[in-house]
């Protein structure tokens, strides 16, 4: 049973678990549904048009499933659909309702984090085709410096739950080298990626000492927490039982078996068909 007006919280697979589990760290109360994408992950290296298509298909699915609303846990998504969704469909068909990204509240931030200036990002390939990263930072923090990597092939490793193993070292250190070589002075590397974050300690193991990683979940969480209270009129639409509620577009018995990794704790999922 879906409660009634939960918030709701997308990606294209598992990695928006990992920034769910920090909003139900600070917002327990809420009622939360979840929903996987995983039949068409990786979405890294879709085109705008299908990134879109299949984002505004999810959005309208949650909101036909009582969110009113529903935060884009994906960072890719956020990149490439967010914009058109908030400025034209809403707008159109759902005045009432919000969608929120995950990039802005990441980018107001991002520079307190850095001594230097100079800020690494890991993301996918559309989030950095994109290019949404160094325009948003800028508006923040018009003095620093961004440099950016594709990796292509971690989210398919995080997927396939081959985050840990040792083939995986190559494709780490092969874009960790990159990003760090195109400037001696980067201190903070920003995890672009929801799924990222289960390869924190590979990561680490390539980098030089000193630098600091920065994950999104509780960036995004405390933003939430904000918004929450400056909007008083979507807040009072969320309904508040504590339950949360999980799909995937794939098979529910992989998503179970794989989704406590992100989540940190058991989860049991529905399947749902969309389209
Ligand atoms: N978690 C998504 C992100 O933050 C992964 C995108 C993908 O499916 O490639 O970008």
């Amino acid at each position: 049973m879906v409660p009634s007006n939960p918030i709701g919280v997308f990606d294209s697979g598992y990695g928006g678990l990992t920034v769910l589990k920090e909003i139900v760290k600070l917002l327990p109360e809420y009622d939360y549904i979840y929903l996987g994408d995983n039949a068409r992950a990786p979405y890294g290296p879709r085109s705008f048009d299908t990134v879109y298509h299949y984002t505004w298909q999810c959005i309208q699915w949650f909101f036909n499933n009582g969110c009113n609303l529903v935060i884009l846990a994906c960072n890719t998504a956020s990149a490439k659909a967010l914009r058109t969704i908030q400025q034209n469909d809403l707008a159109k068909n759902y005045p009432g309702k919000r969608v929120l990204g995950v990039i802005r509240p990441t980018t107001e931030v991002i520079g307190d984090f850095s001594a230097t200036g100079h800020v690494g990002i890991f993301g996918t390939q559309g989030t950095v085709v994109s290019n949404s990263y160094p325009i948003e930072i800028n508006k923040f923090f018009p003095a620093l410096h961004v440099f950016q990597e594709a990796c292509p092939l971690w989210v398919p490793l995080v997927e396939n739950n081959e985050h840990e193993s040792t083939g995986a070292d190559y494709f780490i250190k092969q874009h960790v080298d990159r990003l760090i070589s195109q400037s001696a002075a980067i201190d903070t590397i920003l995890l672009a990626c929801t799924h990222y974050p289960l390869l924190t300690n590979k990561i680490g193991q390539f980098l030089p000492e000193g630098i600091t990683l920065v994950t999104q979940g509780e960036i995004v969480a405390k933003s939430l927490v904000d918004y929450l209270k400056r909007h008083p009129e979507i807040e009072i639409l969320c309904s508040k039982t504590g339950q949360r509620t999980f799909f995937t577009t794939d098979d529910p018995g992989d998503f179970n078996a794989h989704a406590s990794i992100f989540f940190g704790e058991p989860l049991h999922s529905s399947h749902i068909q969309l389209g």
